[in-house]
Formats: C-alpha cells, structure tokens, sequence
C-alpha cells in the first residue's frame, strides 16, 4: 500500500491500521485538538494484514526520523510492527515488554517509545459500567467470547486488578472456537498468576467450536454476569459467536467491544433486553479511551479518564463521531 511518507508540516500523529480512511477518528481528532489546545493534525498509514517487515520499518523510520511527526496509534498491526522494528525503539513500556505488541509510539526528546496500552483502556472501559464491589455483591460471573489479543489485554487487566485486591467476577471463563489461541492465553494467564497470592482466581479455558456451545456457557451462568463479545464478529465477520436461542442471564450485562458493524450480538441481547433485564453496552468508550490514552503519551499533554473534561470529549466525539459510528 502506497503511504505518503512527505516530511510532516505541522505536528502530526498517525493512525496505523487497516482501512483507516474511514474511522471516526479522522473527523473527531480535530475537534479534540481543538478542544484541548493541542496544534496537530492526524494521518493514516494503511497496511495489509500481516505486511511485510520492511513496510512497518519504513513508517516507523519516517516517524522516529521527521522531527514534525509525534507518534502514532496502532491498531491491527500491534504485534506484527514491534516484532518488525523493535531495534528503532529506544525504550517500551512494561505492557509493551510483557505482551509483546505496541498500540502506542511516542517520542521524549529524541527517544522513541513504544506502549500497549489496551490493557489500561480496556480496564477503564469495564469500569465505566462494572463499579468496585460489584461483584462481591452479586457474586456474579463473566464469560469472554475470544481469545484473541483484546481477551488478553483484559485478562491481563484483571489479574492487575486481583493484584491491587480489588474485585473480580467469581469465575472468569474463555471461550474460543480453536485451541492455538486459547493455549497462548492459557499459559500467558498462569504466568501472570505465577508467584502471586491468587489462588482464589477461578479461570476456565473453554474450547468451543460451535455458538451452541457459548450459547451452554452463557445459560449456567449467575444472575448478573457479564458476557463479553471479543470474537470481533459482526464487524471483522459476519454473524454473532452465539445463536438466536441464547439465554443472556437475568440482570446480565453485555458487552460488545465493537461500536461499527452488523452487530447480530448486540441485536440479540437488545431482543431480551426487557424479559431478561440487561445492561447492554458497546465499545465506543473503548474507542475513546484508547486514543484519548495514546493522543496523551504522543503530545505529553495530561487528559483525564473522567470529570468534566473526559465528559466533554465523548461529546465532542459523540458530535462529530456519531453520524459515522456505523461507517467509521
Ligand atoms: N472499541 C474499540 O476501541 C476496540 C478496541 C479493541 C478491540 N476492538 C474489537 O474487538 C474485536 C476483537 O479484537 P482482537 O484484537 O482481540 O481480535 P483477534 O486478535 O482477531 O481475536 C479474535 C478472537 O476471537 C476468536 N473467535 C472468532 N470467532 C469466534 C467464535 N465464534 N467463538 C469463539 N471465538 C471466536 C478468534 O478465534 P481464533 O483464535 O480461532 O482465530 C480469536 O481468538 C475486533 O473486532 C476489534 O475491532 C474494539
């Protein structure tokens, strides 16, 4: 893919992706610069799937090289691009260094840095809804669909949690439909429980080839529970990981981590929304977390998660954003 590697003009953040032409981002990023006096603007560098070695190096040469350019997010390509340029960084983060992958590339002075930041955002997005001592009360239960890399940026979450002696649902189960995945995140869990006084964590790695077997999963779990669609179905494939004949539980909360898309899971959910008294939630707090966190490395400047300020940014967002949610 032809990207314009033109030395930047003004101060420039990148969004490093797939299709990235047509997020939201690109029409709500300038009303935020705006908003919070930040003199910038923003550009995408589109890449294939798993592109070539030399493709990440060379935007990631431009960006460390062109004094204009301030970072980047990268979505997609996270593992892909640090694995290709990790010798261009002169310093990650502990998330980057534990995970493996990057969503975040920022400059301090003439350094280049790499973060992940999914398990933070990923972490503030289930606070929004799930509040402390939620799940002492109600002893509920949560089940994600998906193994992949957003399951292990919550999951990573979660064990921090546990760490910080904070609450965790009284069993936490994963379903994927293959086993290569579930196995990484399997041993990935049991190394970050290694060593830890945890041993009241209740993990349970489900493989499930079939929506009938998370349709199971879901109907024994307890009132409350959160269900979690990390399968990217609905928008990176069509369908739902469940079948129409699911049973969410009574009083559950549902959350799907996709705001754009034919999104059948959150459809289902919303036809039981009243016989089943559900929470239901998408993932667009998720999409304003994780750039507000990445905007607030690359340009240094001090952004809030919540209170006035964070609240007048999911409006702009919501403003400009909201006519291309589903497009964006
Ligand atoms: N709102 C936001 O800002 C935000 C932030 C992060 C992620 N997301 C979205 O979250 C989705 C997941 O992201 P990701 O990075 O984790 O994707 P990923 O790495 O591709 O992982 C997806 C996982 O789901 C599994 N899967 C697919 N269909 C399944 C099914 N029917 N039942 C059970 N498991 C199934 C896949 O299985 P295999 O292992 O067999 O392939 C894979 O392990 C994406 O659509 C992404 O756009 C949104």
């Amino acid at each position: 893919m032809a990207n314009d590697y033109t030395k930047a003009e003004k101060l420039t953040i990148y969004f490093i992706g797939v299709t990235t032409g047509k997020s939201s981002i690109m029409r709500v990023f300038p009303e935020w610069a705006k908003y919070l006096g930040i003199d910038a603007e923003i550009k995408g560098f589109d890449f294939r799937l798993h592109d070539d070695a030399a493709s990440y190096m060379e935007a990631v040469k431009f960006i460390k090289d062109d004094p204009l350019s301030a970072g980047a997010l990268v979505t997609t390509h996270k593992l892909d691009l640090l694995d290709a340029c990790r010798s261009e960084f002169n310093g990650l983060g502990p998330y980057a260094m534990e995970l493996h992958e990057i969503s975040s590339i920022s400059k301090r002075g003439d350094e280049l840095w790499g973060h992940a930041k999914d398990p933070i955002t990923v972490g503030l997005s289930f606070e929004a809804f799930a509040k402390d001592g939620y799940w002492t009360e109600t002893g509920a239960e949560m089940l994600i669909l998906g193994a992949g890399g957003s399951s292990l940026a919550l999951v990573t979450y979660l064990i921090g949690r546990a760490k910080a002696g904070r609450d965790l649902p009284s069993r936490i189960v994963i379903n994927n439909r293959s086993q290569p995945r579930l196995t990484e995140l399997k041993k990935h869990t049991a190394k970050m429980i290694k060593n830890s006084d945890l041993s009241s964590l209740n993990f349970e790695f489900n493989l499930a080839p079939e929506a009938i077997d998370n349709d199971a999963v879901v109907a024994g779990l307890k009132v409350g529970s959160l269900v979690v669609n990390a399968t990217g179905l609905g928008k990176d494939g069509p369908g739902s990981p469940l079948t129409d004949d699911v049973v969410f539980p009574e009083k559950g909360i549902v959350w799907e981590f996709n705001y754009r898309g034919d999104l059948v899971f959150l459809d289902q959910a919303n036809a039981q929304k009243k016989r089943r008294n559900l929470q239901i939630e998408d993932g667009w707090i998720y999409f304003i977390h994780g750039w507000t966190r990445v905007i607030a490395e690359v340009f240094h400047k001090d952004i809030p998660t919540a209170g006035p300020v964070f609240n007048e940014l999911c409006m702009i967002a919501a403003r400009v954003g909201a006519p291309a949610k589903k497009a964006g």
